[in-house]
C-alpha cells in the first residue's frame, strides 16, 4: 500500500468534462492504491446548483466499472462535496473557505489544499485573485495551484495570466499541466539519455543527422471547434507538447535529477530557440488544414459545426528548428503535429548520419547501399523503442539489410501503466514540479511561437490542403526533402 497523503482538492469546474473524464478516475486510482484513504476530501465547484448527493452520483458514473467495485467507488464518492459557485462573486469564495475549513477539521487534512483550475482559461486570473482577497490560503498546510492548458494564447496574454496568478501563488506553488509530461515514455527520456552510455555518447551533432518529433492524431476537431477556431495546431500542440518533448530530447545533462535542475536546463535550451524573420518562418514552417478523405466519408474541417466556411485555422503544423549550440549546431529538429492523419502515433525518431563508406565498395556491397541507423522512441499508443541497424542477409555476398532491435511494453505492462493524470496528480500531492512547465519555459516557447503565428496571421493560407486519413500536406515532405531528409513515419509505412 502506498503512503497515505492528506489533502483537500478544490476543483473549479468540478462539473465539467475534464474533471469527469480525467480527474475523478485518476483520483479514484490513487484511492485504490492507498495514496488517498480516509484523510482527503474533494470540493467540486461550478455554476449549476447541484446537491452533494447529485455530484457524488456524477462522480460515481465517471468511474468505469472496470477499475473498481461498486462498494469502493461509493466509499470514494462519500469524500466529494459540491459548492455552487460564480467565479466573480466574492461571497461564494467566503462560503468555499468555510466549507474547506470544516472539511479540513472533519478529515484531518493538515490544512493542505490543492486548487485545481479546470475552468475556462479566461477565469484563471479571476479565481486566483479571489483566492487571495477572500483569504482562502491556509497558514499551516501547503497551498498549490494547478493550471490546465492553454497557458495564454501568446506571450502577452501568458505574461498577463502569469502576473495575475503570481500575485497569489509563488512559482514553487504553481503546477502548469502539460499532460504529455505525464506520459511514461516522455518521462523515461532523461533516464534513457543519461543512464545509457551507448546513447549518451552519440546524442549530438557528431552522430545525429536530424531528430523528428511526431504527434499525429486520427481524430478531427470533434466538438471542440469553438476553442480550436481560436487556437489552431500551433498553439494547441506545438507550443506545449511538441516543444516540451524537444526540450527533454535536446537539453544538456542536468546536474542532478531534480525539478530545479531539469527546469534550468530546459529553460536554457528554450532560450536558444531560433529567432526567425518572416522569410525564415515561410521557409521553415508549414501549415495545413484537413479536407474530406479520399472517399468522402469524413467531413472536412471547414464542414464541422462551429467552424467558419473559410476558416484559416491550421489543423496541421510541421516545422524545422535549428538549435545553435555546441551540441546541436547543424542538426535540424523537425516537429510535426496534425489532426485527422492516418494513424494515431506519438514518436521521436533520431536519424543518425551515414558515415562515409570508406571501406566497402559498391561492388562488394550487393544491390543496396547501407541505410541510416534510426532510433525510434514510441510514446503512444504503443510504448517502446526500436533501433534499426545495418547488418547483412546471409549468403555468399555482402548484402546490407536493416536489422531492427525492438522493445515493446507488453499488453499487461501497458494495462498496469499509470495514466498521465494519475502520475501528475501524485506529483502534485508530493510537491514535485519536475513534470510541469515553469514560467521561463512558457515565456521562451511563446516568444518562439509568436513569430510564426504573426507571419501566418498576415498571410491567407490555401486551405484545405491535405486529405483526412493521410500523412498531411505535401509541403511537410518538401520541408525535409530540401535538406535531403525524409520523415521516418511516412507513406512507405502507411497508405
Ligand atoms: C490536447 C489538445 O492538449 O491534446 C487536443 O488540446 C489533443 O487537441 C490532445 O487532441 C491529444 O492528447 P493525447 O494524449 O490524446 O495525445
Amino acid at each position: 500500500m502506498a503512503k497515505e497523503q492528506r489533502t483537500i482538492f478544490i476543483i473549479f469546474g468540478g462539473s465539467g468534462d475534464l474533471a469527469h473524464r480525467k480527474l475523478y478516475p485518476a483520483l479514484f486510482k490513487l484511492y485504490v492504491k492507498g495514496y488517498l484513504q480516509d484523510h482527503f476530501a474533494v470540493i467540486g465547484t461550478a455554476r449549476r446548483p447541484w446537491s452533494h448527493e447529485y455530484f457524488r452520483q456524477t462522480v460515481m458514473e465517471s468511474i468505469g466499472a472496470d477499475i473498481g467495485d461498486q462498494e469502493k467507488i461509493s466509499s470514494f464518492a462519500q469524500h466529494f462535496y459540491y459548492q455552487a459557485h460564480d467565479v466573480n462573486d466574492a461571497n461564494h469564495y467566503v462560503a468555499l473557505k468555510k466549507l474547506a475549513a470544516q472539511l479540513s477539521q472533519q478529515y484531518q487534512t493538515g490544512a493542505n489544499q490543492i486548487f485545481y483550475m479546470a475552468v475556462a482559461p479566461r477565469f484563471f486570473g479571476t479565481v486566483a485573485s479571489h483566492i487571495n482577497s477572500e483569504g482562502l490560503l491556509t497558514a499551516q498546510g501547503y497551498n498549490r495551484l494547478v493550471i490546465e492548458k492553454p497557458f495564454g494564447r501568446d506571450l502577452k496574454s501568458a505574461t498577463e495570466l502569469n502576473s495575475s496568478i503570481a500575485a497569489t501563488f509563488q512559482e514553487n506553488q504553481i503546477y502548469r499541466i502539460d499532460h504529455y509530461l505525464g506520459k511514461e515514455m516522455v518521462q523515461a527520456l532523461p533516464l534513457l539519455r543519461f543512464t545509457n552510455p551507448i546513447l549518451e555518447a552519440v546524442w549530438n551533432k557528431n552522430y545525429l543527422s536530424n531528430v523528428q518529433i511526431t504527434l499525429a492524431e486520427t481524430l478531427g476537431v470533434g466538438e471542440r471547434a469553438g476553442y480550436y477556431e481560436t487556437a489552431g495546431a500551433l498553439r494547441d500542440m506545438i507550443q506545449n507538447h511538441a516543444l516540451q518533448i524537444l526540450g527533454l530530447v535536446a537539453m544538456e545533462k542536468p546536474q542532478e535529477f531534480s525539478s530545479a535542475a531539469v527546469h534550468q536546463e530546459k529553460s536554457r535550451l528554450f532560450a536558444q530557440l531560433p529567432t526567425y524573420s518572416p522569410e525564415q518562418v515561410a521557409v521553415n514552417f508549414v501549415r495545413g488544414q484537413y479536407g474530406a478523405d479520399h472517399k468522402g466519408n469524413q467531413l472536412a474541417y471547414r464542414q464541422a459545426d462551429n467552424v467558419a466556411d473559410d476558416s484559416p485555422i491550421e489543423t496541421f503544423v510541421a516545422g524545422k528548428i535549428l538549435i545553435d549550440n555546441p551540441r546541436w549546431q547543424g542538426v535540424p529538429f523537425y516537429v510535426r503535429s496534425g489532426k485527422r492523419l492516418c494513424q494515431k502515433t506519438t514518436r521521436i525518431d533520431l536519424v543518425f548520419k551515414t558515415t562515409a563508406n570508406k571501406i566497402f565498395s559498391q561492388a562488394q556491397l550487393q544491390e543496396v547501399a547501407t541505410q541510416p541507423v534510426i532510433l525510434s522512441i514510441f510514446v503512444e499508443p504503443t510504448q517502446g523503442l526500436s533501433l534499426a541497424l545495418n547488418g547483412t542477409n546471409p549468403g555468399m555476398a555482402l548484402r546490407p539489410f536493416m536489422h531492427t532491435l525492438d522493445f515493446w511494453q507488453s499488453q499487461e505492462e501497458m494495462s498496469n501503466s499509470q495514466e498521465a493524470y494519475e502520475k501528475l496528480l501524485i506529483d502534485i500531492i508530493h510537491g514535485d514540479q519536475t513534470n510541469f512547465t515553469n514560467w521561463q519555459e512558457q515565456e521562451h516557447t511563446w516568444r518562439f511561437i509568436d513569430q510564426i503565428r504573426q507571419y501566418w496571421d498576415q498571410n491567407v493560407p490555401q486551405f484545405p490542403n491535405y486529405y483526412s486519413n493521410s500523412f498531411g500536406p505535401k509541403a511537410s515532405n518538401e520541408l525535409l526533402a530540401r535538406d535531403g531528409n525524409e520523415w521516418v513515419w511516412s507513406n512507405e509505412f502507411g497508405q
